[in-house]
């Protein structure tokens, strides 16, 4: 039980964590910050993770070591979350985590797996507002975006276990229609 009614309760018994993955600027982070507030988790950010175990900057991290490099620390920190086998947590992974085939397992041994989806308008309209995303320092941010959608796309599906489309929802919403989905799969 908790005294704080901020807090969903029961939430489900499984999975223990709830795993967040999307395009940049799907909502993965504000509504992960959301959903862990509502349910008492701790919230994680693979991006977080990445930074501090590199000691620079996304941005920095791809100047010096590429986006391989980039990869490699991403998928150090998935394997990290794995071992360290925590409970509630809502972990936010970075736009690219599933281009690596290898990341696949990982993400379904950590919890639920949840795609967070966007129109394209409203993710340029989302990702405008920040230049700390280094695959968008392109001439044609907009086409870029276009590009990587279609071919990202398919492997978002083949990795998520519930998609939702945030584009209309505020992040309330969105949180509280993915804490319904993971009560209607896993009941108390
Ligand atoms: C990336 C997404 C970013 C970050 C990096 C690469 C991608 O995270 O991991 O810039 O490849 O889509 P967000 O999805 O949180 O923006």
């Amino acid at each position: 039980m908790t005294d704080n009614p901020e807090i969903s309760e029961p939430p489900f018994t499984l999975p223990v964590n709830l795993v967040l993955i999307g395009f940049m600027g799907s909502g993965k982070s504000s509504i992960g910050r959301i959903l862990a507030t509502k349910l008492g988790f701790q919230v994680i950010d693979t991006d977080a993770l990445v930074v501090e175990a590199a000691g620079m900057q996304i941005t920095d991290i791809f100047e010096w070591k590429g986006e391989d490099g980039f990869r490699h620390y991403e998928s150090q920190a998935l394997a990290y979350l794995v071992e360290r086998a925590a409970r509630k947590m809502v972990v936010a992974t970075g736009g690219g985590i599933v281009t690596l085939e290898t990341n696949l397992p990982l993400l379904h041994q950590l919890g639920f797996v949840v795609q967070l989806t966007a129109s394209e308008d409203v993710i340029f309209e989302r990702v405008s507002r920040n230049k700390s995303r280094p695959l968008l320092h392109t001439p044609n941010p907009r086409e870029t975006i276009s590009q990587l959608l279609a071919s990202r796309a398919p492997l978002y599906a083949a990795a998520a276990d519930y998609t939702l489309d945030t584009s209309t929802k505020s992040h309330s919403q969105a949180a509280e229609a993915i804490i319904a989905e993971a009560r209607r799969r896993y009941p108390a």
